[in-house]
């Protein structure tokens, strides 16, 4: 059954450069908003989020993304106001796997607001929230090629591995009973 929407998952962070984000929940509502997020996306940052040549969410996809039951899955958009208009900026999810105490995740950054901090905000909002959901882990899959997300997992305290019999892949884990901030390397963004 799903649950209500989880406000207190709510959060305004400020980025280094002063501008203010909101981070938040999807909601039913967000469908044109994710739309227009994941078409803006460079065709490398699809592939990297999607890992197939998609170029538009369809409208089976867009139902799946935003309308969640915030227990089995969760995703949190993150959100700026540009010109009198909500814009999404970067958005974060997982999907609880059969076993109930592991999760899948992915993440996604518009290109021109990347490396300022707004994906790691993301990722540990997620993480906090799937350790308070009751998940003990974390995982996904990486395009290999994908320095950068690598490099980020890595400062993240994910475990990065190899999937045998395919290079064009990585796995990345983490633990969220270690999550702490301790672990995680000093993010750009003010903590979640
Ligand atoms: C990967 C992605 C989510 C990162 O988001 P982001 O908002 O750019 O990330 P952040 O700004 O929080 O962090 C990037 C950090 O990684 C660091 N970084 C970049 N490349 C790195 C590398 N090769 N090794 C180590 N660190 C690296 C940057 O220096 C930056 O650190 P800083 O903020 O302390 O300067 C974003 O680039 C993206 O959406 N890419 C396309 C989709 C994708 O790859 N999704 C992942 C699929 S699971």
């Amino acid at each position: 059954m799903a649950k209500p929407y989880p406000s207190e998952l709510v959060r305004t962070l400020t980025l280094r450069d002063g501008t203010r984000v909101v981070v938040r929940p999807i909601r039913p509502e967000d469908r044109q908003i994710e739309k227009e997020f994941v078409q803006e996306l460079s065709n490398e940052s699809k592939y990297f989020r999607f890992m197939s040549g998609l170029r538009e969410l369809s409208e089976a996809m867009l139902n799946r993304f935003t309308q969640i039951d915030y227990d089995r899955e969760l995703a949190l958009i993150a959100m700026v106001c540009e010109n009198a208009k909500e814009t999404e900026i970067g958005v974060a999810r997982y999907v609880v796997n059969a076993d109930n105490i592991s999760c899948e995740f992915a993440v996604a950054v518009a290109d021109a607001w990347q490396n300022r901090g707004v994906g790691t905000a993301l990722i540990l909002g997620l993480a906090a929230a799937a350790r308070a959901r009751g998940l003990r882990t974390m995982e996904g899959i990486v395009v290999a090629r994908n320095s950068k997300m690598l490099g980020l997992m890595n400062a993240l305290g994910f475990s990065v591995r190899a999937e045998p019999g395919d290079p064009s892949i990585r796995h990345v884990t983490k633990q969220l009973d270690m999550t702490s901030s301790a672990s995680i390397r000093a993010s750009s963004a003010a903590p979640l």
